[in-house]
Order: structure tokens, then C-alpha cells, then sequence
């Protein structure tokens, strides 16, 4: 059996689809450029059935990050896989999205369940049996790499799923995945399940690869999915920071770090780098917005802090004392000082480059002129600014409203207010004063009483993107479009009414942050609103 487990990364289809992960379709390649960058194998890059935007964002993902760059020969392309139910149209949008790309994968599945097959499917599990094969093969006819998932797959009568994997390779899947979709199985239950599949499926062989896709919501899915490849599979379905449906997916980084730091243990190899970890998962929480928790294993703020005193003790006298893993394997701290004011264009390009952002002329001006600004307020600029900056600057939706000016009084001597003044979708200019409780809540005011959509902010986060009084301010919000003319709608419109949206926004001043965030949110909004965008 091979010692290399593929990364399947699904940030964004399975982690797109929990509340206000919606990402626009630039951010979508962004990340998918990201992903390709850190060595993932398989980028599953959406669900093209659910809308045309989807299915576009998808394209153009197959297109551009699912091929060779010009003038580049032998750099790692991944794999690019649309997701599909197993009906002859969703396969069709899938192939129509993903055959452009050089490793084209079409992705479907059908639960197998008895919970699902009789209450959600309404078939019987002979009919399931009957549209697997006939799907599968079908798929086949199409794209020569097909995987194949039986969802809740954790809950499935094992003899019965020998079954349908059986007839799913018997039609032409090469890729058998299988998912705990509601994250009920233990790893010790996990492990069984997979162990079971690869000894019983009829016609198993070793161009079939195994998969692992859990979900966390007992908090599981990472010891599941290494009981798993600890079992057989050779396959890991993760997100970025573990993102996804209700307590989220397995996280990418928990996989791969496990893997290398316990290597004696598992023996396995994986293609990721390393260092890029905290930088995408820094990324995927900007554009979508959800934050990651202080806490989180790998990539949360705290995960290489060490506040105890005893702690700090041990770590002055040897780092291995309390660490088991060093901050620059997962490139936190890699590198502080960068560049200054005096750091000319060209400085510029090469160190975005490092990073990863390969950016044209016209796009350099902008950053360009965004550092320069900065440098003016900040006397050293770190990698972390330059992220937060490029993040604030690029791959934003279609700006709708443009913040063009802010003045704020606050304090204890008056009522907080803030005058906005914002440039609308044809270039008219928009002025408005509002108080509040205080200086965000006067800007917000203002900002809603402008743009006059219905919605409610959820959550707003704010913190400092470096240390030192100087520092970069980096707020994120989470809004919920709402519906305030009370009227009723189909469920279609229901469901885009209740949407979640995630904003960005980086400054110098926190307020000019916390308006640019909100704004940003509020963009997004308003364009899925306008273009239809759907879940
Ligand atoms: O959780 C799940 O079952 C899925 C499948 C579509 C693979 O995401
Ligand atoms: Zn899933």
C-alpha cells in the first residue's frame, strides 16, 4: 500500500456551504491558486449544479489553477473535481465546469442510509443500488477520474455499503469516499467501518483509492479521518481551519501536521507544504470572514503562545520543553522585518511574489501606492501587514459602495458621531452624519442610512495584525441580509433573504477598518442580491 496520503481539499464546496462562508468568485480562485501553491492534490472547487455562478466559479477554477501556467513545465497541477448528486444534469454541469482542466475529477454521491434513503430519498436500497451503478457509469462516459461517495456513510448498514462500492467500482469510480456526514462515528467505530470496506467490497483493487470526508460535530473529525488512514484510506477530505456544515469538516491542517509531526507513528507522507499553512488559513478566514478561535490547533493566535510562567520557563531554557511543533513549520513568525518606506516598486513585486501573489502591472500600482501609505504611518512593514493589505486591496467583490471619506468624534465629552461619505454604483457621491453609542456603532449608522439594506451585523471582530502601537487594525464582520418589507416569497428568495455575508477590512485606524469591513460585507450582499447569486 503507498505511503502518501492525498489532500482532497473541499474549503470550497463543503466549506463554502456553512453560514457566511459565501466567498465571491474571486476570492474562490484566490484560494484555489492557494491551495494549488501549498501542494493540495485534489481542490474540489464547488457544486456547479447549485447555480450558474457556481458553475462558473468553478470554470474558471479548472481553467486557471487545473492547468499548467504558461511558460511552466512540470509544476504540480492538482486535480480539480465538481460535485454532482447523482441525477444525469448535475453531472452534466459538473463535467461542463471541470473538463477544462488538465486533471479533470467529477465527484457524485447518494445516500445509503436507512434514515436517508427513507426519509430524504424515498427509494428503496434496490433502487439506490440501481442509480449508483447507472450514475457512476454514466459519469464514466464522460471524465476517466470518478469518485464516489455513499453519504452518511457513518451510519450505513456496512454489508449494505460492500454493495453499492461494489457497484460504484464495477461502473467506474476510482475514488471511494467515505463520508461520516453528520459526525456520529467514534474513531475506533471509524476505523472498522474502513478497515471493513477495504477487506469486503467486491472487486477492490489497488488503483481503487479509499477516502476519508468526516464532520465534527461531536468533535471527532480529525482522529476519525487518521483512524481511517491508519485503516487504509489514502485519501483525507479537509477545509481549510476546518470550515464547513454546522461544527464544520475535518481541518487540513490538523491532517497534515498530525501526519509529519507523529511520523514514526503513521509512516506517511503527504505533498503539503508546510509553511504556507498559517498564511491560507489566514486568507480563507478574510474572505469569509469566519474567524479562527484563539485556540485552534495549528493556526489559532494562541497555538505557539506560551503565557504560564513555568511554561515560559521551560521554553527560554529549550524550545522542545513545551513545543512539539516549531512555529515556522507552519509559517508562523517566518519572517518580521520586510520592507520600509524607503522599499522601492520593485522590492515590492519580488517579496509579494515569495508570498505567492503574482500581481500584473496596473494591480502593483495599486498595492504600490496602498505600501507607500502605509510605510508613511508605519515604519516597519511585516509579511503579515503586506497579507492584510493585499487582502484589503484585491479579489474584493465588485465595489458597490467605495468608502471615500470618514471624520468620527468620540469620547467622553459628546455623543459619539461619524460623518461617511461613501461613492456609489454610478459614481455619485453620498453624505451622511449619524450618532451612536459609540464610534463604530455612528459609523455603521451612517453606512446603513446611505446604502438602505435590510440587515443585521452578527458579529464583528477586530485585532491587531502585528505587534506594537502602530499596528495594522484587521476587523472582520459576519451579516445577515434580511427581509424588511414583510412580503412573502418563494423559497428560493426565502433562502437568499436569510444569507449570512462575511466583510474584511485592514487600517491603521480601526474605525476606517471596521467601515471598510462592513462595507465589504454589505457589497457582497448587494450583489447576490442583484446577480441571484444562490446557495
Ligand atoms: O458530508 C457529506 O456527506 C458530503 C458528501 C457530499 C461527500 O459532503
Ligand atoms: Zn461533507
Amino acid at each position: 500500500m503507498s505511503n502518501y496520503v492525498k489532500i482532497f481539499d473541499t474549503t470550497l464546496r463543503d466549506g463554502e456551504q456553512s453560514p457566511g462562508a459565501t466567498m465571491t468568485s474571486a476570492e474562490k480562485l484566490e484560494v484555489a491558486r492557494s491551495l494549488a501553491r501549498m501542494g493540495v492534490d485534489i481542490i474540489e472547487a464547488g457544486f456547479p449544479a447549485a447555480s450558474p455562478d457556481d458553475l462558473e466559479a468553478v470554470r474558471r477554477i479548472a481553467v486557471e489553477v487545473g492547468n499548467q501556467p504558461k511558460g511552466v513545465s512540470g509544476a504540480k497541477v492538482p486535480v480539480i473535481a465538481g460535485l454532482a448528486r447523482a441525477n444525469k444534469p448535475d453531472i452534466d454541469k459538473a463535467w461542463e465546469a471541470v473538463q477544462s482542466a488538465e486533471k479533470p475529477r467529477i465527484h457524485t454521491f447518494l445516500a445509503t442510509s436507512a434514515i436517508h434513503m427513507k426519509h430524504k430519498l424515498k427509494m428503496d436500497p434496490e433502487e439506490v443500488v440501481q442509480r449508483v451503478s447507472e450514475m457512476v457509469a454514466y459519469a464514466r462516459t464522460l471524465c476517466a477520474d470518478i469518485e464516489f461517495s455513499p453519504e452518511d456513510a457513518g451510519r450505513s448498514d456496512p454489508e449494505f455499503l460492500y454493495v453499492v462500492l461494489g457497484e460504484a467500482i464495477k461502473s467506474g469510480a476510482t475514488t471511494l469516499n467515505i463520508p461520516d456526514t453528520v459526525g456520529y462515528t467514534t474513531p475506533d467505530e471509524f476505523y472498522k467501518l474502513i478497515d471493513g470496506i477495504i477487506k469486503h467490497t467486491p472487486g477492490m483493487h489497488d488503483g481503487i483509492t479509499i477516502s476519508v470526508h468526516c464532520h465534527d460535530d461531536l468533535g471527532l473529525a480529525t482522529a476519525n479521518a487518521l483512524a481511517g488512514i491508519q485503516a487504509g484510506a489514502r485519501q483525507a477530505e479537509v477545509t481549510i481551519n476546518g470550515i464547513g456544515e454546522r461544527a464544520g469538516n475535518t481541518s487540513l491542517e490538523e491532517v497534515v501536521m498530525t501526519l509529519k509531526t507523529r511520523h514514526p507513528v503513521f509512516e506517511l507522507e503527504t505533498g503539503i507544504d508546510t509553511q504556507q499553512l498559517s498564511r491560507v488559513s489566514k486568507l480563507v478566514s478574510n474572505y469569509t470572514g469566519i474567524v479562527v478561535q484563539p485556540n485552534k490547533a495549528i493556526v489559532g493566535a494562541n497555538a505557539f503562545a506560551h503565557e504560564a510562567g513555568i511554561h515560559q520557563d521551560g521554553m527560554l531554557k529549550h524550545q522542545t520543553t513545551y513545543e512539539i511543533m516549531r512555529p515556522e513549520d507552519v509559517g508562523v513568525n517566518q519572517t518580521t522585518l520586510v520592507m520600509g518606506k524607503h522599499s522601492g516598486r520593485a522590492a515590492l513585486r519580488s517579496r509579494l511574489a515569495l508570498m505567492g501573489h503574482s500581481l500584473n502591472d496596473e494591480d502593483l500600482n495599486k498595492a504600490f501606492a496602498r505600501f507607500k501609505e502605509l510605510a508613511d504611518r508605519k515604519k516597519v512593514i511585516t509579511d503579515a501587514d503586506l497579507e492584510a493589505l493585499i487582502a484589503d486591496e484585491f479579489y474584493r467583490p465588485r465595489d458597490v459602495y467605495h468608502l471615500e471619506g470618514l471624520q468620527v468624534s468620540c469620547g467622553t465629552l459628546g455623543m459619539p458621531t461619524a460623518t461617511v461619505r461613501l461613492r456609489g454604483p454610478d459614481g455619485e457621491i453620498h453624505n451622511f452624519a449619524s450618532m451612536g453609542t459609540g464610534p463604530v456603532d455612528a459609523t455603521y449608522k451612517a453606512i446603513d442610512a446611505i446604502i438602505k439594506t435590510p440587515c443585521k451585523l452578527l458579529e464583528f471582530n477586530i485585532h491587531a495584525v502585528t505587534e506594537g502601537i502602530d499596528a495594522l487594525g484587521e476587523v472582520t464582520v459576519r451579516v445577515r441580509s434580511e427581509n424588511d418589507n414583510q412580503q412573502t416569497m418563494d423559497a428560493q428568495s426565502e433562502a437568499m433573504y436569510s444569507r449570512v455575508f462575511g466583510g474584511h477590512g485592514a487600517d491603521t485606524d480601526i474605525i476606517v477598518a471596521s467601515a471598510k469591513a462592513y462595507i465589504n460585507a454589505l457589497n457582497k450582499l448587494i450583489v447576490a442580491r442583484t446577480e441571484g447569486m444562490q446557495a
